[in-house]
């Protein structure tokens, strides 16, 4: 069976936390797959990215493969060539697709037709490869993932959204503080209801910042204003500031040795401040490098040749 990789939730805790340890044996050196060898990997973006792009080339072509970066304005695609005629004919030239795209939907379509893994590298709704990188993070500077608190801190977007569902598949407990009409998608939060049921992880969602990061162990934030939702920027910032933004007023609730996390790109004096963002319990250029050891873990769980 053909797998894919565009939500969390289709993997297991134990799958992901492998996956994580995958990561781990990859970052330091005693793992050197070359599980791509002799493959090829379309990425079509429909997006701009630096993080997910270039760590996904140079994992690709590490783990022996071929990188075939498709700008989605120079496919077909953008004369309205059709999702599911798209994926059927990359399907016969690639063993493997990376797509951002707008549409979730436009991923599910492409795993339906395609019949080669397809993995979600960011879509308006989940970014789960982001999470598996953050884990990695976690897991380096906490020594345990099971347990902790993280708090999201601002837009219940798609980063927000692949943070619940991951934390409450691994039994990380998860604090969620979003100003109201910008809370994580209703029905994913019901998803990670059911997972914390079997996790055991603790999840929360409150409409205060200050609320949600009481005693956190990690804090976490992402954009005020996500990739296609710029026409809301005025009435976004209005409403996210001052009291949604990451500071050292808002870090002193939370423990005293809580790292702050950031997908990055960071936008300073919007969601966090430039001291917090280059201070000492920022981790978020280890957070940015892992995202190149995550990948490789994915592919390689992907491909059936784990360690
Ligand atoms: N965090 C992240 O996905 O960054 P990019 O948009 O640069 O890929
Ligand atoms: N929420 C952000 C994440 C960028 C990596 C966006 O979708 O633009």
């Amino acid at each position: 069976m053909v797998r894919h990789f565009l939500t969390l939730d289709d993997f297991s805790s134990e799958e992901i936390l492998k996956m994580v340890s995958i990561a781990e044996k990859v970052k330091s050196g005693s793992e050197k797959s070359r599980v791509l060898k002799d493959k090829n990997i379309a990425a079509i973006f429909e997006k701009p990215s630096t993080r997910t792009r270039v760590s996904f080339e140079v994992a690709v072509n590490q783990l022996g493969g071929n990188f075939v970066f498709l700008r989605s304005d120079e496919l077909q695609l953008s004369r309205g060539e059709p999702v599911k005629d798209t994926a059927r004919v990359l399907g016969r030239y690639v063993d493997g697709i990376v797509a951002r795209v707008f549409e979730h939907n436009d991923l599910v379509e492409l795993a339906k037709y395609s019949g080669t893994p397809v993995i979600n590298a960011l879509s308006n709704l989940y970014h789960p490869c982001q999470i598996l990188a953050d884990f990695l993070t976690i897991k380096e500077k906490k020594k345990k993932l099971k347990g902790l608190k993280l708090a999201y801190v601002g837009d219940g977007n798609n980063v927000c959204n692949s943070l619940l569902v991951g934390c409450t598949k691994i039994g990380l407990n998860i604090s969620i503080g979003s100003p109201k009409r910008y809370e994580p998608n209703s029905e994913i939060v019901e998803e990670a209801k059911n997972n914390a049921k079997k996790s055991g992880s603790e999840l929360k969602i409150v409409n205060s910042a200050k609320e949600a990061v009481q005693n956190a162990d990690i804090v976490y934030t992402d954009v005020f204003v996500s990739m296609g939702d710029e026409k809301e920027m005025a009435e976004r910032l209005k409403t996210f500031l001052p009291n949604f933004q990451v500071n050292t007023r808002l870090l002193e609730n939370a423990s005293p040795d809580a790292i702050v996390m950031h997908c990055l790109p960071a936008h300073r004096g919007q969601e966090i401040t430039e001291d917090v963002l280059e201070g000492k319990q920022s981790v978020v250029w280890d957070q940015a490098e892992n995202r190149l050891h995550a990948q490789k873990a994915i592919f390689i769980h992907l491909f059936y040749k784990s360690i």
